[in-house]
């Protein structure tokens, strides 16, 4: 559960010292869900000291943070998934760039699986994360995560 914004920043904090070269991450949840926060957090976790906006209109952002690269994408204004290869977003895919996706559904079938899916549920005020791991990587990176006692049900 996360409470508030904060506990959704320190799920992001949590998840930028993990990260390597390469890897992509699947946000997903409804508009206001919290995506584009913990985005912001991982980035600024890793460094990133200017401005972190929301890429709905640019549909991607690049940063340069903590020795990675990265790209955080938003797919929520694709109206079909074959904006996917017109935009060239492949480039972002299967290099060192590490892919933050928001609204990945939105390119589905052209999409690979990622390294980690993360589906954010809005519960009244508060947040209901749920990660999953779909490769090896994602599989260490989760329990790396588990063990920082992030990203895991509060006994409270
Ligand atoms: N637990 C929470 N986690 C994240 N954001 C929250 C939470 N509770 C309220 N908020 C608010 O919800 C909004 C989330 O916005 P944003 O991160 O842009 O969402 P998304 O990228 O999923 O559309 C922010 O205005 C934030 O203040
Ligand atoms: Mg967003």
């Amino acid at each position: 559960m996360l409470a508030d914004e904060a506990a959704t920043a320190a799920l992001g904090a949590a998840l930028a010292p993990l990260l390597g070269p390469g890897l992509s991450i699947h946000l997903c949840g409804p508009l206001g869900a919290g995506k584009t926060t913990l985005v912001r957090a991982l980035l600024r976790t890793l460094g990133e000291r200017g401005r972190v906006r929301s890429p709905t209109f640019t549909l991607v952002e690049p940063y340069r943070a903590g020795g990675l690269e990265l790209a955080h994408l938003d797919l929520y204004r694709f109206e079909n998934a074959a904006e996917w290869g017109e935009a060239g977003f492949d480039e972002y895919l299967g290099g060192d760039t590490v892919s933050l996706i928001e609204w990945p559904d939105r390119a589905a079938p052209l999409l690979p699986l990622p390294d980690l899916r993360i589906d954010i549920a809005v519960e009244g005020d508060s947040r209901r994360a749920t990660i999953a791991a779909c490769s090896a990587r994602g599989d260490a990176l989760l329990a790396a995560l588990q063990a920082r006692g992030a990203g895991t049900e509060s006994p409270s």
